[in-house]
């Protein structure tokens, strides 16, 4: 037999919820690594608040090593009120590596399940085959630019964008957009910023320079976070600059029913990816195996396709994932009665059911 293929991932638990969910993500790769005659060699590094009580460091110099020498990375959440106030945040530790690994766009997929639209406070009708993807810029904006106090008591946070780090993510916005509906929606604030007239001037250009077969709409972020309310399916995907995208993409997280659904990936030119489900370390539910592990596990899928470029296993997750969503085997979020391992565990004894079921070519039948 042949040596299974080794792949080096490096798990970045950090805190709350987030050790919780990423363990549930990596027992299902080891899962998808058993079927699939892949070696996943994990290694856990320090991040966020974890960093900070372990080194004092929410980011310390190993674990961007580590990063930066890996096959993919996937990452659980940082931060929480532990640490407000302090010298550190753990937030700067999850910057600084998208920085460093040169993260420039952040996608945010969302598929409004047919079983779960009706957990939506929004009518069904809306929200059924909402199928939309955020391509939010990940290293510039606001969250990147100078920021400080000055004597006089006051506070400044600089917007700032070069021509290159739109051109980037809007090449990357379109390419998508050509293998889905070909429709791109740039959101922006070009009526008051000057980095978002910018923003809307060179999204125009590439458009009309390379990707002219795409359908391209300039939005206003205010109404648009009105439209992503009233008319969800028209979106396809959505180019949008870091603040903006990272609102955004919480907003539309109600769609699909909870936040603990939707998974990223972080992705550069070249080089690892980074993979976490879009919510924080949630505080409120941490420690108590309450946790839906649904986002890091898709997040794992995700890593999967576009960090490792292995498509087939990434599908399995997805179909297990809505298998058990479609049987109600559900955390609380969702209203069920699972753990956060209890949903994994799910989650895993559905990826064997359809493997069994391929092999002996059965037909499935959920819920
Ligand atoms: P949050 O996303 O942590 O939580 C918002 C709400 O969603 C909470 O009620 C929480 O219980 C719920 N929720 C989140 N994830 C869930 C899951 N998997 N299953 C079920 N319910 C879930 O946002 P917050 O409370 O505003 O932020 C808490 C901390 O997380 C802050 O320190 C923030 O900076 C940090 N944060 C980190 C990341 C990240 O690491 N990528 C992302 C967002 C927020
Ligand atoms: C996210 C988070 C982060 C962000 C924070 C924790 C720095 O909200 O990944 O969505 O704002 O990018
Ligand atoms: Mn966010």
């Amino acid at each position: 037999m042949v040596d299974p293929r080794t792949y080096n991932i490096v798990l970045l638990p950090g805190d709350g919820v987030g050790p919780e969910v990423t363990a549930a993500a990596k027992a299902v790769l080891q899962c998808i690594g058993d079927f699939y005659g892949h070696r996943f060699d994990f290694s856990e590094h320090l991040i966020g608040g974890a960093g900070i009580d372990a080194v004092g460091d929410p980011l310390p110099p190993e674990t961007t090593e580590a990063c930066l020498a890996a096959d993919a990375v996937l990452l659980g959440a940082v931060g929480g009120p532990k640490w407000d106030g302090g010298p550190r945040r753990p937030e700067e530790g999850l910057l600084a590596i998208r920085k460093a690994m040169g993260l420039f766009a952040n996608l945010r997929p969302l598929q409004v399940s047919p079983v779960l639209a009706h957990r939506s406070p929004l009518k069904k009708e809306i929200v059924e085959g909402v199928d939309l993807i955020v391509f939010r810029e990940l290293t510039g904006g606001v969250y990147f630019g100078d920021k400080g106090r000055k004597d006089d008591g006051s506070a400044y946070d600089v917007c700032a964008y070069s021509v290159e780090e739109i051109e980037r993510i809007a090449r990357a916005g379109f390419r998508t957009a050509l293998q889905r509906r070909g429709k791109v929606t740039s959101v922006d604030k070009a009526n008051v910023m000057e980095t978002s007239r910018l923003w809307r001037e060179v999204v125009t250009r590439i458009h009309a320079e390379e990707f002219p077969q795409v359908e391209l709409k300039h939005a206003l972020v205010d109404s648009m976070a009105m439209h992503l309310i009233q008319k969800p399916r028209d979106y396809d995907v959505i180019l949008t600059e870091n603040m903006f995208g990272d609102i955004l993409s919480d907003e539309i997280s109600v769609l699909g029913g909870s936040i603990g659904l939707l998974p990223s990936a972080s992705l550069g030119s070249g080089g690892p990816g980074l993979f976490e489900p879009i919510h924080g370390s949630a505080p409120d539910i941490a420690g108590h195996d309450l946790a839906n592990p649904a986002g890091a596990i898709l997040s794992a899928a995700m890593l999967l396709r576009h960090g490792l470029g292995l498509d087939d296993e990434a599908s399995s997750i997805e179909a297990a994932v809505a298998a058990v969503l479609a049987a109600g085997a559900t955390t609380a979020d969702l209203g069920g009665d699972l753990g956060t391992r209890g949903a994994a565990d799910a989650i895993i004894d559905a990826i064997r059911a359809i493997h069994w079921a391929a092999a002996h070519r059965v037909q499935m039948h959920w819920g």
